[in-house]
This record gives structure tokens, C-alpha cells and sequence, in this order.
């Protein structure tokens, strides 16, 4: 048993999806949660920065102690490798939300036809094509990044008839009704939020796997098998963002369905960088 809380990083309101799963599925653990609102996005930055970033990231979430790090974030998991995470010599699992995303898809997939649509710097790492050959080499991969959809997320732009959205989806769903895939990932954690709409746009015939919410579950997985559960009912959860608390905690409300403001505070993104 661990009391210590679990730290959850994304580049904003994305890795939401993974606390949202975790409140559902551990709701004893405390959380803190780290959103990098003020440098968000990542998802179209060089690998260079993106690996910068992630480090501050998790070294920040390391100040509480936390007893387990868990990327909520596509961009992160796909760029940072098992080298650069070696290199910040952590004594606490870490995990990112690739290979969770791709067993769940894989676990899915009836076809073997699998898309992941996530943020131009994932697609562009290949870090999902060697998933998916490591698991199920059979299984062909289709990959498109759809970078707009972050925005539009982070504005709250996420309402099912939203005009705006539905027009980027329209084209960033096209080669995956093309392909025919039978199973998309949703590889960045910011888009499961749009899962009702997607659905309706593929005319529910394809599995959707929100990547945020598999990692959630690998992460109870590997808790209960490392003995690392906390033994209490209720935990709570804490949230540090890099811009304004208000913008943050309106667009939460879409993902976590309450009123976080008073659990969150700004940290200056200057202290994390320092990091
Ligand atoms: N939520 C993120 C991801 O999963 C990052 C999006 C971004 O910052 O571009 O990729």
C-alpha cells in the first residue's frame, strides 16, 4: 500500500481523459495533475523541445512526492524514449499512453486494420507503427494528424453539432473511411472528448480507443501489481497549470463533468522550466 498521489502531465486539458478514468477506476488515489497550458500545444513542436518540456514536466511532479508518473499525453509518450526517460533516473514507474492504447486496440480489432489519428509530432515519430509491430505484426496502420483539433478542444469548441469541428473532422476522418479501418486510436488525449461526435461521424462502426483512458487502466494494473494502491475510500485530486486557472477549469468542466476551480492553482511556467 502507497499513500503517495499519482502524477498525471499533459500539455493542457488532454490527460484529463486518464484523471477522468482513474477517478472512475482507483477513486481512493490522490492525483496531482500538471497541465502545461502556457506552452501548449506540443504536438506540432520539434522533438527537441518536446522532450525538454516533458522532463520539466516530470521533474515538477516529482517536488509532491508522487509515487508514479503517468504521460496523459500522446505527443510526450510517442517522442520521449525508454533512453530519455532512463536519463531522469527515476525510482517511481513511469508510463506513457502508447502501448496501452495499442493492446487496446489490438484487443479490439477484429480486421486488423487499425488507424491512429493524433498530433502531427506523433505521427511523424512512427512511435505507433512500432507498437503495433511489437503486438500484432499482422495488423496494417493508418496514421493521420489532425493538429486543429487541439485548438479547438482547448477553446471548448466540443459540442456535438459544433459547425467548426465537425467541418476539421470531416476531413481528418476521410482516410480512415477510406481504409476501412474497423479501430481508430484516438492517439492524442485531447480528442476522446469528442468521442460522441466521432462515433456519430463514422456511423458507429469502428472501435474508438481513448488513449487516455487505457493508460489509466494499465496504470491500475501495474499499481496492483507492484503493491503500490493507496488504502483509503476517497483521494483527492490537485491541478497546476502554466496559464490563466479560469480558462483551465471552464474547458475541464467537458471532461470531468464538475467545478474544479477550487483544486487548482497557477504555477508560474518559469518555475517549472527551471526544473
Ligand atoms: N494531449 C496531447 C497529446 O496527447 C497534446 C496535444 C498538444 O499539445 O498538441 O498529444
Amino acid at each position: 500500500m502507497d499513500n503517495r498521489p499519482i502524477g498525471v502531465f499533459d500539455s493542457g486539458v488532454g490527460g484529463l481523459t486518464s484523471v477522468r478514468e482513474l477517478h472512475r477506476i482507483l477513486p481512493g488515489e490522490d492525483i496531482v495533475y500538471f497541465g502545461d497550458t502556457g506552452r501548449v500545444p506540443y504536438g506540432s513542436r520539434s522533438k527537441t523541445t518536446i522532450k525538454k518540456y516533458a522532463k520539466q514536466d516530470i521533474n515538477y511532479l516529482r517536488t509532491f512526492n508522487v509515487k508514479a508518473i503517468l504521460a496523459a499525453c500522446g505527443t510526450v509518450s510517442s517522442n520521449l524514449s525508454d533512453k530519455d526517460v532512463e536519463e531522469l533516473a527515476l525510482d517511481i514507474p513511469f508510463m506513457g499512453v502508447v502501448m496501452p492504447a495499442t493492446r487496446a486496440a489490438c484487443a479490439l480489432s477484429q480486421e486488423g486494420r487499425i488507424g491512429v489519428m493524433a498530433t502531427t509530432s506523433t505521427i511523424r515519430s512512427g512511435a505507433y507503427g512500432k507498437a503495433l509491430r511489437s503486438i500484432q505484426p499482422t495488423a496494417r496502420l493508418i496514421g493521420n494528424a489532425a493538429p486543429l483539433l487541439v485548438p479547438l478542444v482547448e477553446n471548448g469548441l466540443t459540442d456535438m453539432e459544433n459547425p467548426v469541428t465537425r467541418l476539421m473532422l470531416q476531413q481528418y476522418l476521410e482516410p480512415f473511411i477510406r481504409e476501412e479501418v474497423d479501430t481508430l486510436i484516438l492517439g492524442c488525449t485531447h480528442y476522446p472528448v469528442l468521442y460522441d461526435m466521432i462515433n456519430d461521424m463514422l456511423g458507429y462502426r469502428v472501435n474508438l480507443v481513448d488513449s487516455g483512458a487505457a493508460a489509466a487502466r494499465e496504470m491500475q494494473v501495474m499499481l496492483c501489481e507492484q503493491g503500490l494502491q493507496a488504502n483509503r475510500e476517497q483521494g483527492t485530486t490537485v491541478y497546476r497549470v502554466t496559464d490563466t486557472v479560469d480558462n483551465f477549469t471552464a474547458v475541464a468542466g467537458n471532461f470531468l463533468f464538475k467545478d474544479i476551480e477550487a483544486s487548482t492553482e497557477y504555477v508560474d511556467v518559469d518555475i517549472v522550466a527551471s526544473l
